[in-house]
This record gives structure tokens, sequence and C-alpha cells, in this order.
């Protein structure tokens, strides 16, 4: 992918200041699937800021990756909700089944299922209530069954 052709749309798109630098991370991984390594310099030299600025910050927040992801992306919700029954186990397993592979494991903050946890979300789309190591398993089972 040319990266600096995938930003001049993208930059063309938000004002050149540095309070447009998330916005244009989100559109950047939406189109790239990560943040990569040649975005950082032009993002920073388009919004006058360092590029330890720009890499601080895409290092900072969770939801930005470094790297490409995997086939697919699985989410398990490290909320205080879903911690509160059992989400710090679900995490640990979910670490250990996905240590390798074509799944990327990434936390998340909250999915909106704060009731119904532990929760984990599959790709952009698919959420998932009550999720016990078992059922991970499971799930996990379904996406490689469907690769
Ligand atoms: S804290 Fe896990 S869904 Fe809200």
């Amino acid at each position: 992918m040319d990266i600096a052709a995938a930003l001049v749309p993208i930059l063309a798109a938000h004002p050149a200041r540095p309070d447009a630098l998330l916005p244009i991370l989100h559109d950047v991984q939406d189109a790239c699937g990560h943040i990569p390594d040649a975005a950082v310099p032009v993002i920073a030299k388009a919004l006058n800021l360092s590029r330890a600025e720009v890499h601080g910050v895409v290092s900072y927040y969770a939801h930005f990756r470094e790297e490409p992801p995997g086939f697919h992306v699985v989410r398990v919700c490290r909320g205080e909700a879903c911690q509160a029954v059992g989400g710090a186990a679900l995490a640990a397993h979910a670490a250990e089944r996905l240590h390798d592979g074509d799944l990327t494991l990434e936390p998340v903050y909250c999915l909106g299922l704060c009731a119904l946890g532990p929760a984990v979300q599959i790709d952009e789309t698919t959420l998932h209530a009550h999720v016990t190591p078992e059922k991970f398993d499971a799930l996990i089972d379904d996406l490689d069954a469907a690769s």
C-alpha cells in the first residue's frame, strides 16, 4: 500500500491542526488496518507536531494498532463490570489461546454489555455476552472452521 497516497484524502478531509490528530489516526486505521510507521512523519508534518508526539498518541491508545491485524480481531472487554464477573480470567485464557496465529487479540474497555459480561467482540460486528473460557474456545473454533 502506498501510504503517502492513502494519506492524501485523509489529511485533506481534516484541518491541519494538532486537534485533528485523533480523527486522522482513526481514518488511517480504518483505511490501512493499522497506523503504519511511514504515516507518522507525514501526519506529524501536516499537523506541525513532532514524530514523537504522534507516536506517543498512537502508542497511548489501545485502539490504535502499530502492526497489521490478523484475519480476525478479537476484543475481550477489560472494563470493570466485566472484570467483576470473570473478565480477567477470560482475558488470560484468550491470551493463551491466541498467542499466535491469524487472530489479533486486543483489549477494549467497554462494549456496552456491562450487565452481560464478560463480553467479547469479534471483528467490528459481532458481540458475545456471558463468555466463559469454554464459550470463547467454541467461538474461536467456529472462526477457524470458517476460515
Ligand atoms: S465493562 Fe465490559 S461491556 Fe461494559
